[in-house]
């Protein structure tokens, strides 16, 4: 199927870092959950989860922190139809997928690893590789980062699982600290004609404070289907 995200232009490389996207639908009023933060409510179509998966096939490893992955908590792949496309890319048939949990607080049961087509890579702390299930040292590629900065995994991304270009799906937590570090070069931003109001919804990045402004984020494409907008935005620090 044609998709207007089928073909992308990224830049060659970020020289000491992998390049770093993210991809994310909210709500016409900000909100990037439906029902609650701790519901897996969501407020996109299924044309939207295609087109997440597209945007999947053009990176080496998605990424999402633990909240995500606990409500979702399934390999961040492709489906097998969509693993040429990946192919014709010179891109394995399959992205990475890393989980950040500081408190190592991931089911060894969990759908994620049911079926995984490449061990899910998790970073850790110290602490949270002592608390996690011992089960999971057979299932999982385990990470210990003591601070785990954006920078920190980055370079352990980079450098030991060749990651060229690094998908970020979020949470806000997540989000607000890779934009916090200047270390967001593209958005992907889905608009779903939708109102959700609620207070406790949580918005796209959330942190303790304002975020340091980009020197600019510029509109480069601009698609629609439906009553969907579909957002790229490139980041200039
Ligand atoms: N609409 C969308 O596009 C979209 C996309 C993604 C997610 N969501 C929603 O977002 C919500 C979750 O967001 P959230 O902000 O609460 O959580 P989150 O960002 O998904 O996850 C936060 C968790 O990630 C781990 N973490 C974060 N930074 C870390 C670091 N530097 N090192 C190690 N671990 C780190 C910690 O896990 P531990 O707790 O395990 O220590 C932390 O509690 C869910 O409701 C989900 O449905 C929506």
């Amino acid at each position: 199927m044609s998709h207007f995200y089928n073909q992308l232009e990224f830049p060659e490389t970020k020289g000491d870092r992998p390049f770093v996207a993210m991809n994310m639908v909210s709500s016409i009023d900000g909100k990037i959950t439906a029902g609650g933060a701790q519901r897996p409510g969501y407020p996109g179509s299924p044309f939207d989860r295609h087109t997440m998966n597209v945007l999947r096939t053009h990176f080496d490893a998605v990424l999402a922190g633990g909240n995500t992955l606990r409500q979702h908590p399934y390999y961040l792949g492709v489906p097998s139809e969509m693993e040429n496309m990946r192919l014709e890319k010179g891109l394995d048939a399959q992205p990475l997928t890393v989980v950040l949990t500081r408190s190592g607080t991931i089911d060894p049961a969990s759908p994620l690893f049911i079926k995984a087509p490449l061990p899910p890579i998790l970073i850790t702390s110290p602490e949270g590789a002592r608390r996690m299930a011992p089960s999971l040292s057979a299932q999982a590629c385990i990470e210990i980062l003591p601070k785990a900065t954006p920078r920190q995994i980055l370079a352990l991304l980079q450098q030991k699982y060749r990651v060229g270009r690094l998908l970020l799906e979020g949470g806000p937590q997540v989000n607000y600290q890779f934009i916090q570090a200047r270390l967001l070069d593209e958005l992907f931003l889905t608009l779903h004609p939708s109102l959700i109001g609620n207070r406790a919804d949580l918005s796209l990045a959330m942190g303790d404070k304002v975020l340091d402004r980009a020197q600019a984020i510029e509109l480069a494409a601009v698609n629609r289907y439906g009553h969907e907008l579909f957002l790229r935005y490139r980041l200039i620090w």
